[in-house]
């Protein structure tokens, strides 16, 4: 596969940038990041070297889940603006060559909305199918999955019907099964494309075919429920709903899909990102996190002693994987995570040099990069103290189900300090201003509350120091856009037998090769390379020690260093 201009691939070659609406810039000053706020930014952002920008939900919503939970998919929530402020922002996005691409929620919507308020209402009525709704004669959930939230995926109404929520009780999921329900969301992606979208990114999209009779399944943990992904994710005909969506809608429009579509094994890579795929590109969760939970943060399997060479396989496997089908996006945080210095890299070592490593680490991987605000300049967990200060709903479920469980509330706060998604939704730091300049002076505090390094970790600060993480990004970007073999060369993992060290070449069709070595290592190391350098093309930090010998170079790393080489 050759991504080229003006074809399947026309975005290949772009940076992308997610913004999460909430935290980035509050021109009207309520406390709140709004679609003005962004518009005010977007030269930050062209000079950045965006060219695609992903803005998490901006619709109508009771905001239960940040937005992700939607009750007028055809209307802005006030709280970010208008739909006037949207059509301004993909206006002076598109004069400035970027793209902008909404989040597509369509695996549920929100209790709120007129849709399910009369399915509530009306038993029987039409709409009742466009839900998972059941009646039980023994007072119990239909089955015992649990939701991905905590808890049962079943709510009972109040004339006692269940429905079915594979995420908040009030993001009820949608019946895909129902084709008037189909046609009816088909309709309001085309209303949004028709406007000049670049595209979407798309939500829990491979939720969206349940296994059919809903079965309860063996519990896999004391709560007596199971977890919902073997009944509820990438379930076999859910290809039959994603052709459709694709015929009804993208196929129409040069436009550009990014499915969140973690746990598609390799061998459906293809269905989803190939040539005729569901898809443009899909994230890849592979190596996104280096551990995992069990029913709660608390039953977490190592998480200071995760297996780096498990993780590294992930990380190869899934590039090779990849690109034998299609073109990946890649990244390593969003709205979802922690910031990614936490997952990889003990808090001793937290340095700016080791946020640049980090960056060079993913971005030179074969797939379109995403930049997360705030990760461009090197923020960190921002070390909450108190629940209160949570606006999280998965959150404040983990935290209640560790107290449920015998947590301390102390030990339970030490995990969300830890693992929060809310620790990469505090505002964007713009300034040393009051509140990091994300809102004008003597605005409503901000919803929540701004990092405590706000004073020296600032857009603004870094902007003017050529040694910042933000500088180091706009190198990255620079590099990765003076050469086309870092959009379609090849990769191959290489110096597989070191451990803490990611490897990697990406060859290009006229044989120019490149190297990014990453040391995961608090020591220095030296490496012997199968090849002899050309030249340094970036390092995160310090000089790079090369001796050159007559079978291949020796690489000397310093802690955390991070290269890219030509050779
Ligand atoms: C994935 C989104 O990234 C997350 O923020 C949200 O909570 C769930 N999907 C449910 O929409």
């Amino acid at each position: 596969m050759k991504p080229t201009q003006n074809d399947r691939y026309w975005w290949a070659d772009r940076i992308a940038y997610q913004i999460y609406p909430r935290s980035f810039r509050d021109a009207n000053g309520d406390g709140t990041g709004d679609l003005k706020g962004i518009t005010e930014k977007l030269d930050y952002l062209r000079d950045l070297g965006v060219g695609l920008l992903w803005l998490s939900p901006v619709y109508r919503s009771p905001m239960d889940d940040g937005g992700y939970d939607i009750s007028d998919y055809r209307d802005i929530d006030p709280l970010f603006g208008s739909m006037a402020d949207m059509d301004e922002l993909l206006r002076e996005a598109n004069k400035r060559d970027i793209r902008v691409l909404m989040d597509l929620v369509i695996n549920h919507c929100s209790d709120e909305h007129p849709l399910f308020q009369k399915a509530l209402a009306e038993p029987g009525c039409e709409e009742e199918g466009f839900f998972y709704f059941r009646r039980t004669s023994d007072g119990n959930p239909p089955n015992n999955w649990r939701s991905m939230f905590g808890g049962s995926a079943w709510e009972r109404t109040a004339d006692g019907r269940w429905y079915l929520h594979l995420f908040s009780k009030k993001q009820p999921d949608l019946n895909w099964e129902n084709p008037t329900l189909r046609a009816k969301l088909y309709d309001m992606i085309r209303f949004w494309l028709d406007k000049g979208l670049g595209g979407f990114r798309i939500d829990a999209i491979v939720h969206i075919k349940k296994q059919p009779g809903l079965p309860s399944g063996p519990r896999n943990e004391p709560d007596g429920m199971v977890d919902c992904f073997p009944y509820a994710r990438n379930i076999p005909g859910i290809g039959d709903f994603l052709t459709e969506l694709r015929e009804q809608t993208f196929d129409r429009y040069q436009c550009v899909t990014i499915a969140e579509a973690a746990g598609v094994p390799n061998r459906q890579l293809a269905d989803y990102i190939g040539p005729n795929g569901y898809f443009s590109t899909m994230f890849d969760f592979s190596y996104a996190e280096p551990y995992s939970y069990g029913h709660g943060w608390h039953t977490c399997k190592n998480p200071g002693e995760w297996s780096f060479r498990c993780w590294r396989d992930a990380l190869y496997a899934s590039q090779l994987e990849t690109q034998k089908v299609g073109y990946g996006a890649v990244f390593t945080e969003n709205h979802d995570y922690p910031r990614a210095i936490q997952k990889f890299v003990p808090e001793k070592d937290h340095a700016p040099e080791v946020q640049k490593m980090l960056g060079i680490f993913y971005f030179f991987l074969r797939g379109m990069p995403f930049i997360y605000q705030g990760q461009e300049l090197g923020m960190t967990n921002p070390g909450f103290t108190s629940i209160d200060r949570i606006n999280d709903i998965s959150t404040k479920n983990h935290y209640r189900v560790a107290l449920a469980d015998g947590l301390e509330p102390a030990e339970a706060m030490r995990l969300v300090a830890r693992y929060s998604r809310d620790n990469a939704r505090v505002p964007f730091p713009w300034d040393d201003s009051e509140n990091g300049g994300f809102s004008p002076a003597g605005s409503a505090e901000p919803w929540l509350p701004v990092h405590p390094d706000y004073r020296t970790v600032n857009a603004a600060a870094e902007l003017a120091d050529p040694d910042s993480v933000l500088a180091f990004y706009k190198k990255m970007v620079a590099l990765r856009k003076s050469e086309r073999l870092f959009v379609d060369g090849t990769f191959a993992p290489v110096l597989k037998r070191y451990d803490k060290l990611v490897a990697y070449t990406r060859t290009g069709a006229d044989g120019r090769r490149a190297a990014v070595i990453c040391s995961f290592s608090d020591r220095a190391r030296t490496v012997k390379l199968p090849f002899a350098v050309g030249k340094v093309l970036l390092a995160s930090h310090g000089e790079v020690a090369l001796s050159h010998c007559p079978d291949g170079d020796v690489l000397t790393l310093k802690p955390y260093q991070g290269v890219v080489l030509e050779g």
